[in-house]
């Protein structure tokens, strides 16, 4: 059969979750695999910044982002077990990985603190925003796999806060407001830390 060639989709499913069509299981499985795509590259881009973060705020961002690689991690092996669960395959190597994204790879390297949590502000509110896309388009067809993103969510977005709080001055603005990319996001928020900026 055609599907079982397929090497950039998952196979459909054979049989799903009691209640659930196949045609809904295959969407669900569709949306959850990237939605896993996502959850792995977060988890790498988090591992890259903890061993390339450097400057003054050293410590505290590299020992912040482990407990969120560990929670992401978590939310990996949730996500790839629910679409085992609905019938479908899990695709979980780089390649794969990398020929279904839609996003760039992260372009920051060996930098400042607040540059990589100007950058991660940038890629956690990509994550979020397709999260809670997920969340409402899993509504209908299944709540349960619905209730496994909202949850993601909420710990994505408390995530997202730690990193933005770095970035917050006093009145409650961010230093990357209006960036929508990981470069001027870090380039705004190594401006804020630069010389010039403090005069
Ligand atoms: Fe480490």
């Amino acid at each position: 059969m055609a599907t079982t060639h397929r090497h950039n989709g998952n196979r459909k499913p054979s049989f799903t979750i009691p209640g659930i069509s196949d045609s809904d299981a295959s969407k669900l499985i569709d949306l959850l695999q990237d939605r896993l795509n996502s959850l792995n590259d977060l988890a790498l881009t988090l591992k890259h910044v903890h061993w390339n973060v450097v400057g003054p705020h050293f410590i505290a961002v590299h020992t912040m982002l482990d407990p969120q690689v560990d929670a992401v991690r978590l939310m990996v092996d949730e996500t790839a077990e629910r679409i085992a669960t609905l019938g479908g395959s899990p695709a979980g190597t780089p390649g794969r990985l990398v020929a279904a994204r839609s996003w760039d790879d992260y372009d920051v390297g060996r930098a400042d603190a607040l540059e990589h949590l100007a950058a991660l502000d940038v890629v956690y509110a990509g994550i979020i925003e397709a999260h809670r896309a997920a969340i409402s388009t899993t509504e209908e067809p299944d709540p349960v796999t619905q209730d496994m993103l909202i949850g993601q969510c909420r710990e994505l977005e408390q995530a997202h806060w730690f990193v933005r709080a770095h970035l917050e001055d006093a009145v409650g603005s961010l230093s990357t407001e209006g960036a929508h990319t990981e470069q001027s996001a870090a380039e705004r928020a190594g401006a804020m830390n630069s010389p010039a900026a403090h005069r």
